[in-house]
């Protein structure tokens, strides 16, 4: 099966965020009904906030069967949960206090390890829950159900960000990254890889907001030169959806 690419664009943030959690609902009773449980990878940023919040609202806690639902991270700061940077805690505060989920089947990223040795916690905890053991090449990769990513403002997604070397990891699933990007103070990250991302069976890209018009057009074309990260995080047997609003869709034609 060929990747199927496919874009919807949303009047604005709210109607995104809608169509947004209507697509995990879907995700959710799709795998739950073939297999169990549903493995959703979040991410961070703040677009997904909003969709967190339609999530958490009383229609969705009764479609999705929470107990079945095993939640992971995209990637996380090297900051403990508590901090106001970490994905985790803007996960925990917008949508895994407000559900009826077993706190079993929350796997974060441990943000206070060190970035190698959270990587490997994290890639050694998921071997366990996929029940995989992989080889050196890290084949078999795990084959998430639904990885929801963001799009930064220099084509960055999840923490692969341009010209990384974790961009050329072939055999972790997850990896420490050193970003500097001023003025954000210089903080370790841990990302997953792109041999995960793309083995997933779906990928949606939630991107808003006008400061994202001119990436979008780019990350949509065909690369010129070096591909952005954005742009190699597509599944290599799997479905890819990009949901954006009207204003980050300005620069498409
Ligand atoms: C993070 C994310 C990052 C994010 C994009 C988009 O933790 O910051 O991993 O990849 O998804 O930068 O962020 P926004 O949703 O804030 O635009």
């Amino acid at each position: 099966m060929a990747t199927k690419a496919d874009l919807q664009i949303f009047e604005d943030r709210q109607v995104l965020a809608q169509a947004a959690a209507g697509q995990v609902a879907a995700a959710a009773r799709k795998a739950i009904a073939q297999h169990q449980p549903f493995r959703l990878v979040l991410s961070g940023g703040s677009t997904p906030r909003a969709m967190h919040h339609v999530l958490s609202q009383p229609d969705y806690v009764e479609q999705i069967d929470w107990p079945l639902v095993q939640i992971f991270w995209g990637d996380e700061r090297c900051v403990p949960p508590e901090h106001p940077d970490s994905n985790y805690r803007m996960a925990e505060e917008t949508l895994l206090q407000h559900i009826p989920i077993p706190a079993g089947n929350i796997h974060r990223i441990y943000g206070e390890l060190s970035p190698q040795q959270a990587a490997a916690d994290y890639q050694r905890r998921m071997a366990e829950l996929f029940n995989l053991r992989p080889d050196e090449s890290g084949i078999p990769f795990p084959r998430f159900d639904l990885i929801l990513l963001g799009l930064g403002p220099d084509g960055h997604t999840a923490s692969l960000f341009p010209g990384s070397d974790a961009l050329a990891e072939k055999h972790l699933w997850a990896t420490g990254v050193t970003h500097d990007q001023p003025p954000e103070p210089l903080v370790a990250r841990v990302t997953l890889t792109l041999p995960v991302i793309q083995a997933a069976h779906q990928i949606i890209f939630l991107v808003a907001g006008g400061d994202k018009a001119n990436r979008l057009a780019e990350v949509l074309s065909p690369a010129v030169g070096e591909p952005l990260p954005a742009q190699l995080a597509t599944p290599s047997n799997g479905k890819l959806l990009w949901l954006v609003d009207r204003a980050a869709a300005a620069g498409l034609r």
